[in-house]
């Protein structure tokens, strides 16, 4: 195929072309080591500048203050939606959760496999189009901590405020946002993520945590799942994904030399911008439900009221090198995914392919 290829996909999403092109240069001869990262040991010094330099870089990046460790762990978002409730809260304990769509609601049901969970908001009576005002929510009592998801990367739903706990630690799954815009990490106990999206390949998730949380999971808890052993071991306590690592520390420098968070943030409102434009001007041929304040900078959902059109339109758009527009399959239509790497030209193809589709088809 001819001409430039867009790749709007969920997750696993696009990584930057510098770093694809300097993991491919260094690739059999890492640094003149003569090894690839493929093939050296994880506790190697090598490999340990690797995981210092990336958890430094990061920190500037984020701000992450000297008292939160960053951790990478296996097992993906997934796995921390029950590392969470298996660490920081009791047997007894009662967690509070607010429910925005698909991802909120993974977390609740994992967490209430352990622990009673009160769901203090949900967007489910609006049927996940508008994120509840702090104001209608529910108390927390005396929760073990409050959880939420800032944006859903499968409903198109973002909060467009930072939540205040009661007193409880702030736990936030920030999967489809991290490194998007800046934050205050101090306003949060725990920040997680999944990597595949915004910081490099499927693999690892990131886990910023105040250290002194991590002290308090009991003896119940399996070693392996808990943050402390993590902590200690410097998150080598067992084999890590070493090529994974690798490639999300040149996606840090990535994010650094390209102007960093404040940059990542104008980009991210400028993409979103145009695809929301798009569906608007579209007079109802393109749909996108969720109320204007909770609308996601990162992905958009949008379909069409013709099953028909909508696979033509998914045909036609592959063809011309915009890829994997598709929605997630359980919600059918299209979804745009417009993470840091997605070169606002993209963004422009896929607006112009837009009109382009509709005007023919409208
Ligand atoms: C917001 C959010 N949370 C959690 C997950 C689950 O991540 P993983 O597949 O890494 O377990 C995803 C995956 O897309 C997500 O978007």
């Amino acid at each position: 195929m001819s001409g430039e290829v867009y790749n709007f996909s969920a997750g696993p999403a696009l990584l930057p072309t510098p770093v694809m092109q300097r993991a491919q240069e260094e690739l059999r001869d890492y640094r003149g080591t003569g090894l690839s990262i493929l093939e050296t040991v994880h506790r190697g010094e090598t490999f340990g500048e690797i995981t210092a330099r990336t958890e430094a870089t990061l920190r500037k990046l984020l701000g992450i203050p000297e008292e939160y460790a960053v951790l990478f762990l296996q097992g993906g978002a997934s796995l921390q939606f029950v590392m969470l409730a298996m660490n920081l809260s009791h047997s007894g304990d009662h967690l509070a959760y607010v429910d925005t769509g698909h991802w909120s609601t993974k977390a609740i049901a994992a967490a209430r496999e352990l622990r009673a969970v009160d769901v203090v908001a949900s967007a489910k009576e609006n049927g996940y189009t508008e994120i509840p005002g702090q104001a209608a929510w529910k108390s927390l009592d005396d929760a073990a901590y409050l959880h939420y998801t800032p944006n859903e990367t499968i409903d198109g739903l973002e909060f467009d405020y930072v939540p205040e706990a009661d007193g409880q630690p702030l736990i936030v799954d920030m999967s489809s946002t991290i490194l998007s815009r800046p934050i205050d990490v101090s306003h949060y106990e725990v920040i997680y993520a999944g990597a595949q999206k915004n910081l490099g390949p499927t693999g690892l998730a990131l886990v910023i945590m105040k250290r002194e949380l991590a002290a308090s999971a009991g003896v119940e808890v399996p070693t392996i799942l808990r943050y402390r052993t993590h902590i200690e071991a410097g998150s080598v306590y067992n084999t890590p994904p070493t090529f994974t690592w690798y490639l999300i520390g040149l996606y840090m420098d990535w994010v650094t030399g390209q102007g960093g968070l404040e940059e990542m943030a104008r980009r991210a409102a400028a993409r979103s911008k145009l695809i929301y434009a798009a569906i608007d001007a579209s007079g109802g041929f393109y749909v996108n439900r969720v109320a204007a304040r909770s609308r996601s900078r990162t992905n958009i959902p949008f379909g069409i009221d013709d099953r028909e059109l909508e696979t033509r339109f998914l045909a036609q758009a592959e063809a011309i090198g915009l890829k994997q527009l598709h929605g997630h399959r359980s919600k059918g239509g299209m979804r745009a995914s417009l993470y840091n790497a997605m070169p606002f030209a993209g963004t422009e193809r896929l607006a112009e392919f837009m009109r382009d589709f509709q005007a023919r088809h409208g």
